[in-house]
């Protein structure tokens, strides 16, 4: 990472870890190289629906899609995932049309890895943006030709390591970028089954928790940390009153933590926990009032039956 993004890093990790109650780390720093391998693997895990859900409802109304959204010529992601599901909806897409699609990811190297699964499509120029999601988005609006329509895309469920009011407001923030008859595709995770939930998120293999414990080892790696993983577990729960899935990093004993470049030593007492991820859960009739509250109708909605999940197309009024 460039010098001021570690200094960012050091000074999130800092500022969770100083907390007074409940120590946080922010989730988006579990997707270095090693946590985004991670998170691959999770996506082909039995246990985990979320992906393969997302997939199917994707290869399965990517045509209707397209015929629903006013010709988008301009595509822009949130996120620059592993393109795998971006690809069925580019190829629909550019059935009628040249398509210019603008993936929006801090990482230099997601977006390489993008372009490279993109490159071999005919119709399809790719142009990433090195941003996080709202700049990023500014910058892939800013200067479109008139009457031309854009699509943005936030796939996964990523919303739902949003906080309810925060994932409100972001949805507002998206709109206000765009202008009236732009489409916006939504990922939502439902709810679900606290069981199915805790498997999904606690899997048998371990994987889940090499991808939770990877965010100490990177803090050992990028910020000179001296994080023991053998002293720390893996920990999922449900919280049914907030609907969501909570990650945690347990502390199993009483220990004393220092990180060098955040200038910092943490004490953790025996059995406390550093959270690092939130993912909340949705019922559909929610996430079309999340739009429609943000300045969207719904265009339309499509849900997974095997597990449950929605994709839903909102147009900007
Ligand atoms: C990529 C944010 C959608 O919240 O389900 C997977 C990340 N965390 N297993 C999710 C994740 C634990 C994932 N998202």
């Amino acid at each position: 990472m460039t010098t001021h993004l570690v200094n960012e890093f050091a000074r999130d990790v800092r500022a969770g870890l100083n907390k007074k109650g409940q120590k946080e780390l922010p989730s988006k720093y579990l997707y270095d190289e090693v946590g985004s391998a991670l998170f691959e693997a999770i996506c082909a895990l039995p246990e985990y629906g979320l992906t393969r859900a997302d997939e199917r409802l994707v290869r399965c109304h990517a045509g209707e899609l397209a015929e629903r959204m006013a010709s988008p010529v301009t595509v822009a992601e949130l996120g620059s995932g592993n393109g795998r599901k971006t690809r069925l909806i580019l190829e629909e897409l550019s059935r009628r049309q040249p398509i210019l699609y603008h993936p929006i990811d801090v990482s230099a190297a997601a977006l390489r890895r993008c372009q490279t699964e993109m490159e071999h499509l005919d119709s399809v120029r790719v142009v990433g943006l090195q941003h996080s999601y709202l700049p990023g988005l500014r910058e892939a609006v800013a200067g479109r030709p008139p009457d031309t329509h854009l699509l943005v895309l936030f796939l996964g469920s990523t919303i739902g390591n949003f906080e309810r009011p925060a994932a409100q407001e972001f949805i507002r923030e998206v709109r206000g970028t765009l202008r009236p008859g732009d489409g916006f595709l939504l990922s939502t995770d439902l709810e679900k089954s606290a069981q199915q939930l805790i498997l999904a998120y606690d899997d048998p293999l371990g994987v889940t928790a090499a991808f939770n414990l990877n965010l100490l080892a990177r803090i050992n790696r990028e910020l000179d940390a001296d994080f023991k993983l053998s002293q720390f577990q893996h920990l999922a729960r449900y919280h049914a009153r907030e609907r969501r899935i909570e990650m945690h990093l347990r502390s199993t004993i009483e220990q004393t933590i220092t990180i060098g470049k955040a200038d910092l030593t943490v004490p953790l007492r025996r059995e406390e926990t550093i959270w690092t991820e939130s993912s909340h859960k949705f019922n559909p009739q929610e996430v079309i009032q999340l739009g429609e509250r943000g300045g969207f109708r719904c265009e339309a909605q499509w849900m997974d039956e095997e597990w449950p999940f929605a994709l839903t197309l909102f147009i900007a009024q």
